[in-house]
Order: structure tokens, then C-alpha cells, then sequence
């Protein structure tokens, strides 16, 4: 409880499995912003350190999470963070009209026949879709996650020396990250693409609606990995040359047709996914789509998607709306590591106690 009814703010931390990121804000910025930076770092990890979503080597993460404390001076302990991938199940469904306390009730008998995994492993949250449902129902968006997923982060958290207020899941924290800055708009059908290490995260809102929303294990390792085996690199060096810079030996004329044939690859699953999409709900066009993650700074990913897609394609900027000091933030620093603090963003705008 919250004595002055002031909650209490929060560090957004997006474990990532390339990189830590921590993002800090304040209510209030200059010119009636809602918001204002007051730290943000980030802290690379060594790519085995996280695969496939699960914590490998829980040393490495727990150095990074209070590296990027100290590094930045971080003070405020308590940080929400949010979780992706296949121990996540958000899913829709449609329920008799009931009251808050039977739905509360009922919920985990209800969600039984719709997670593939064992009730009891699971951690269950759920929220009404105002107005929605016909003909005497409700529609309730579901979410459940691994319990044993929601404890490897939430014990390294605590093992760095933090306090976990919130455990999220990505595409809700690019949802709020989208609308902090964006706003809604309330007939607009939006897609948000999340690009990672590892990690697709897409998000299909209408308003502020989450009307689709799914993770595929795509991202940036692949185009890591494609230019480690075609020209016979190392890892960091794959790395370097696909972020623009220069290595012995590689020109950037071989670096093109694969970086093209993965991005090909990336625009296949999402071609897949808005076809999924349009076949299953009552909505069949996307107006705009918004592209976050370290990914979205691939060299032609945009523009290859823009071409693809009759929606326009716009990288996602999570400090549109929120104001920095450009004494404290260098802002092409800030325009460096946008792209990847889309999550930490959404996070970072939650306060302890939300849900
Ligand atoms: N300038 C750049 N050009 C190309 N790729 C980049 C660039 N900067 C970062 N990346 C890539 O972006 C990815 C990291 O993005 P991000 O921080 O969003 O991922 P993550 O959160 O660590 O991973 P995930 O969520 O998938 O576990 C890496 O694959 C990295 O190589
Ligand atoms: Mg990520």
C-alpha cells in the first residue's frame, strides 16, 4: 500500500540474451512530457550465457546486472523485467459473463484447457477485455508462463543484490513502450516488431488492444551465424562486420547477398505470421508497422520489409515522447541504443505494485 498514494518507480531491466539493458525514468519531463531519462546502461554478455531464452551460466548474468547498476549509478533496487519465448502462453478466450471474484475463482480451471503445460508449472495472470465478448461473454486475455522460467530470472535479480517488483512479458512491455510514446489511436491497427539476439517478438494491436501477439526464435544470431560459416569467421568478428565495421579479410561485397538472404528469411516468418493473423481475426489489414531491437539496425532489414509490406515500416524510437537532458545523455549515444531499450522503456514506465 501506498502511503501517499505515490508508487514507488521502478528500474526497467530487459535481460536480453545479447545484452542487458537498464532503463530509469522520472514522472514529468520538460515541455509537459510524461516522461524524463534519469539513467540508462547497457551490458553485453558472452552468447552462452543465455540460449534459447533459459540462463546457462547464471555467474555471467548476475555480473551483468550489477555491472550495469554500477557502471550507470544506478541506486533505485527494486526493477521489473519481463520474460519471451516458448515458456510464455498469452492467449485469448471467451468466457460466460461473470464477476471479478468468480472469475478469479475460476480462472486456473478455466486456463487448464488451454496451456499445454502442467497447471501447477505455471504462474497465471489474466485481464477482462473491456467491451469485448458477444452474446453473454467475456473475453479474457490470458497469459501464463513457466514458473521455473519466472525463478531463474527473478533469482538472479535478487542474487545481483535487487529487489524483482514486476515480471512482464516482452510483448506487453513493447505495448506500453509503443504507447508512452506513440499514444493510441483508436481504429489504428499497428504491428510491432521486436528483433533481437535470439528472438522475434510481434505484437498486433488495434488501439490499445492486443489483438495478436506471438514470439518466433529468429533474430540477429542468424545473421551472426550465416557470416561465421560463409566466410569462415569468428564469432565477434562475424559481429563486428555485420554491425558495419571492418575485418581483415571480408569485404563488404561478400557481407551483402547474406545479410539480403537473412533478412529474407526474418520478412518470410513475418509474412507467415500476418497471414496467420488475417485468417483468424476479424481484422485484415495492418496500417503501420513499427520495428525495434538491436536487429532493426541491420544494414537493408527495413527497407527489404517496407518493400514487402504495404504498411509502412518505421524504426520504433522509445524516447520519442520522453525527455533527456543532453548534458547528462549524449544523444547520439541515446540514438545508438534506442533501438534495443524498446523493452527496458515499456518497463521502466510500469511503477511497483502494477500488474
Ligand atoms: N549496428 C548493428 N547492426 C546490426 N546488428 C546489430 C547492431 N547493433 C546490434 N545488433 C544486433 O542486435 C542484436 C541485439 O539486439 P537486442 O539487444 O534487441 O537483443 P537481446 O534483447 O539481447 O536478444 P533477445 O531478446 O533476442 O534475447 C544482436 O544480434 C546484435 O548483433
Ligand atoms: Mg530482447
Amino acid at each position: 500500500m501506498a502511503l501517499f498514494g505515490k508508487k514507488k518507480g521502478l528500474v526497467g531491466l530487459d535481460i536480453g540474451s545479447s545484452a542487458i539493458k537498464a532503463v530509469e525514468l522520472k514522472s514529468g519531463g520538460k515541455g509537459g512530457a510524461e516522461w524524463q531519462l534519469v539513467n540508462i546502461g547497457v551490458e553485453s554478455l558472452p552468447p552462452e550465457a543465455i540460449v534459447d531464452g533459459a540462463i546457462m551460466d547464471s555467474g555471467a548474468v548476475i555480473d551483468a546486472i550489477q555491472r550495469v547498476f554500477s557502471a550507470n549509478k544506478i541506486k533505485t533496487g527494486d526493477v521489473g523485467t519481463s520474460v519471451s519465448g516458448n515458456a510464455v502462453i498469452v492467449k485469448k478466450i471467451s468466457l460466460p459473463q461473470m464477476s471479478p471474484e468468480e472469475l478469479a475463482e475460476s480462472i486456473h480451471w478455466e486456463a487448464e484447457q488451454y496451456i499445454p503445460f502442467d497447471i501447477q508449472d505455471v504462474a497465471i495472470d489474466y485481464e477482462v477485455i473491456e467491451g469485448s465478448g458477444a452474446g453473454g461473454n467475456m473475453d479474457v486475455l490470458l497469459v501464463a508462463v513457466k514458473k521455473d522460467k519466472v525463478a531463474d530470472y527473478t533469482s538472479a535479480i535478487s542474487q545481483a543484490g535487487k529487489s524483482c517488483a514486476i515480471v512482464d512479458v516482452d510483448v506487453f512491455s513493447l505495448q506500453n513502450c509503443y504507447e508512452v510514446n506513440y499514444g493510441v489511436d483508436p481504429g489504428r491497427v499497428v504491428g510491432l516488431l521486436n528483433v533481437g539476439a535470439s528472438i522475434m517478438n510481434i505484437n498486433i494491436l488495434k488501439g490499445s488492444t492486443s489483438i495478436f501477439n506471438r514470439d518466433i526464435a529468429v533474430g540477429g544470431n542468424q545473421y551472426t551465424d550465416a557470416i561465421q560459416k560463409d566466410l569462415n569467421l569468428s564469432f565477434d568478428q562475424a559481429e563486428a562486420l555485420k554491425k558495419g565495421g571492418r575485418v581483415e579479410g571480408a569485404s563488404p561485397e561478400s557481407l551483402h547477398p547474406i545479410l539480403q538472404a537473412v533478412s529474407e528469411n526474418i520478412a518470410l516468418e513475418i509474412q507467415k505470421t500476418f497471414d496467420f493473423f488475417k485468417a483468424t481475426s476479424s481484422e485484415d489489414r495492418i496500417d503501420r508497422i513499427f520495428l525495434s531491437g538491436g536487429t532493426s539496425k541491420v544494414h537493408g532489414l527495413r527497407d527489404l520489409l517496407a518493400d514487402r509490406f504495404d504498411a509502412g515500416v518505421e524504426i520504433l524510437n522509445p524516447f520519442n515522447s520522453i525527455t533527456y537532458n543532453p548534458r547528462d545523455f549524449d544523444p547520439d549515444f541515446i540514438a545508438e541504443i534506442g533501438p534495443s531499450a524498446a523493452i527496458a522503456v515499456g518497463l521502466a514506465c510500469r511503477k511497483v505494485g502494477d500488474r
